[in-house]
């Protein structure tokens, strides 16, 4: 079972490469009972400011769930910022433990800092069926990891992510671009 989020369809692309019961989180989120046994369950959707979407935090805040194995794929376009701990942090902060984080790099699809056909041209060498089948093999496996993160990682997103701060400064480049 694995539930996804998707704004542009990367993380549903993963949740198919990884298991054939998928559910949206957006169609389950205003359910009155949120309660989900499997073997495994998993979570895929997009890292908004290196971190999961509100309705995905919300949804895994009020859901329950009875598996072995619970699990995190956190689709990215080009920095992570240590996703993969401050995804683990907010599960512990709602009583929950992920047996496994990965991250995935896939298009970006942050509109207001990159160009999607220039993001689409460069897809190929992010590897993204390469990484999946990696990240697929260790789910088989039932693999127990969590992506470690270093100081640099910590760093984009103390330092670089305040959303006033991004768009500040997709601002200030958009100005000096449009006036040289
Ligand atoms: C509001 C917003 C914030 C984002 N923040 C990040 C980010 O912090 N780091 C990053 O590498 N990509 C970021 N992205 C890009 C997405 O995480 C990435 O393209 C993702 O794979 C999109 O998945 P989806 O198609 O399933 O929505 C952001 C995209 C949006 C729309």
């Amino acid at each position: 079972m694995v539930f996804y989020f998707t704004g542009t369809g990367n993380s549903l692309y993963a949740a198919k490469y990884l298991d054939d019961m998928r559910i949206s989180i957006p169609r389950v989120i205003h359910e009155p009972s949120k309660e989900f046994k499997a073997d495994s369950i998993g979570i895929v959707c997009p890292v908004y400011g290196h971190e999961m979407p509100d309705m995905v935090k919300e949804f895994l805040r009020n859901a329950s769930f009875y598996t072995e194995y619970l699990y995190l794929v956190l689709t990215y376009g080009n920095i992570h910022g240590g996703a993969s701990e401050l995804a683990a942090r907010f599960l512990e902060s709602c009583g929950k433990k992920a047996d496994y984080i990965n991250t995935l790099l896939m298009v970006d699809n942050f509109l207001l800092g990159f160009d999607m056909k220039e993001q689409i041209a460069i897809n190929p060498e992010k590897k993204v069926e390469e990484h999946l089948a990696g990240i697929r093999k260790d789910i088989q496996s039932r693999k127990r990891w969590i992506q470690p993160v270093t100081d640099v990682d910590r760093e984009w997103h103390t330092r670089f992510w305040p959303p006033a701060l991004a768009v500040e400064s997709v601002r200030g480049f958009v100005r000096a671009d449009a006036f040289g």
